[in-house]
């Protein structure tokens, strides 16, 4: 089969000559001697427009088709200069592969985003979501790309492991145990050495301290994998599933790390913006109307800096128009990132130096010993994409701090060996995909950029 895509892009080469293409009806239209049926095959955001004859033995079945039945079709390819669409086929043949009963859900007319998500199984077929998952596709090459480019090694992390990276507690448990009958201890608490690993397991959150280790060995590394969350928190940003890109460096410190993060962006948009242009014009045009100035300024302009302690000094002057009142010492939500990149930058920021407070216990501590070297990158319309920091690598001082957190150090015995042969300074950070997929579409759901999503009260298909 010839593909839409190939006659779109090589049209000289398919124009006047028999093609055969196959696909699904989006439309029949017919009047007594002829019809028109528009086709999308899936190989490219645009439709083929289909012309079709009494002569064609079943012509009457063809005029029967229903909007979603998969077809293939032989015919002339020919210009059609004065119409809408740049050309059409002229058929000689249309074959039905399946018709598609009456009831289909996707009629031709506008559906809501909410009504689409109830039919996950059939809204990869929209315009929308044709082009949402397409330029995830394409975002996730990027960004391959972008890391294989400067021989960085991809390194694939656990998805099962025993420890909690970000120490929050938002974990989903893994275990074989009968929850009818718990094996328990003397002690009367659940006994998990027999459980399938002997202890206590549970999805990733991070793949960063399994990253930390490839990095001390391969110097620039990254990871690129589903993680999960048990965070109870319902909004368009979180997803209890969501995919994350992890780069670690060795030799490397939070300067290093912005530019790597700010160099990332910019490349991941721009391969999009040049390999997806249509899907990025129809985004432009029906779902975030500034999105290409938008992209476009970026990729031209340096991101904005702060830390956190001006970031809270520039918010404090704003406290009247928050729900959560702004202070030192507070962790930014939502509302506050938001009103820093989008009022305040106009443009992606990063925020460095938080209080080591409202940070995980690995990120280095500054020599204030209040603040560590984070870094969060924030962007318009979303807030928080990037968490990333340079890690403690003084042994001491980590080891001070996992006292402080109360951390079991047996459990990390691997992560503090790292602090003991061959200790590097060393940075990376955790883009959230489905954040950054979210960045590029202008889309302002999570649920919406992720084919099967997760969240709460929600595990559909
Ligand atoms: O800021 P986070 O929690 O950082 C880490 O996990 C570090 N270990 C990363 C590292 O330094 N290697 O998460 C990183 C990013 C966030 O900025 C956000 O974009 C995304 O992951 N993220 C989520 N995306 C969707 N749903 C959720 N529930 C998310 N939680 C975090
Ligand atoms: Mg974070």
């Amino acid at each position: 089969l010839t593909t839409v895509k190939e006659i779109y892009k090589e049209r000289e080469k398919y124009l006047d000559k028999e093609v055969t293409v196959g696909g699904w009806v989006r439309s029949v239209r017919d009047s007594k001697t002829f019809g028109f049926i528009v086709l999308h095959d899936g190989s490219f955001f645009e439709t083929l427009q289909v012309v079709y004859h009494d002569t064609m033995e079943n012509f009457a079945e063809i005029s029967k088709l229903n909007v979603g039945a998969a077809i293939i079709v032989k015919g002339t390819l020919v210009a059609t200069p004065q119409a809408k669409q740049p050309f059409e086929i002229q058929a000689a043949e249309v074959t039905v592969e399946g018709n598609s009963a009456p009831d289909y859900p996707l009629q031709k007319k506008r559906h809501s985003l909410e009504y689409l998500r109830t039919i996950t199984h059939l809204r990869p077929r929209t315009n929308t979501f044709q082009a949402v998952f397409r330029v995830r596709s394409l975002c996730a090459y990027a960004i391959h790309r972008f890391f294989q480019e400067q021989g960085f090694v991809y390194v694939h992390t656990p998805l099962i492991t025993g420890s909690d990276c970000e120490g929050a507690g938002e974990m989903f448990q893994v275990t074989t145990l009968d929850m009818n009958n718990v094996p328990t201890d003397d002690k009367g608490a659940v006994d998990y050495s027999q459980d399938f690993f002997g202890k206590e397991t549970n999805l990733t959150v991070s793949g960063q301290l399994n990253c930390e280790t490839f990095a001390q060995a391969f110097r620039n590394v990254y990871t690129f994998g589903p993680t999960f969350r048990a965070e109870n928190s319902n909004t368009t940003r979180h997803a209890a599933e969501f995919w994350m890109i992890e780069p670690e460096c060795a030799f490397a410190d939070l300067n290093d790390n912005m530019d790597l993060a700010e160099a990332m962006l910019k490349y991941v948009i721009r391969y999009v913006l040049e390999n997806a242009p249509e899907e990025m014009n129809f985004f432009n045009s029906f779902v975030d109307k500034g999105l290409l100035d938008r992209l476009n300024h970026v990729i031209n302009s340096e991101f904005g800096h702060v830390t956190y302690t001006e970031a809270v000094e520039l918010l404090e002057k704003n406290n009247d128009k928050f729900d959560y009142k702004v202070f030192w010492g507070c962790d930014l939500q939502t509302e506050h990132e938001r009103y820093l990149t989008e009022e305040i930058f106009k443009k992606p920021v990063f925020v460095t130096d938080y209080p080591k407070e409202i940070k995980a216990f690995y990120m280095k501590m500054n020599e204030d010993n209040k603040t560590v070297a984070a870094m969060d990158c924030l962007v318009p319309g979303i807030g928080e994409i990037i968490g990333g920091s340079q890690r403690e690598d003084d042994i001491e001082k980590l080891e001070k701090r996992m006292d402080e957190l109360g951390l079991k150090k047996e459990d990390y015995d691997f992560y503090l060996d790292l602090r003991k042969y061959g200790s590097t300074r060393h940075s990376g950070f955790g883009l959230g995909f489905e954040r950054c997929v979210m960045y590029l579409t202008g889309m302002g759901n999570i649920r919406d950029v992720i084919p099967f999503p997760r969240t709460v009260k929600n595990c559909d298909l």
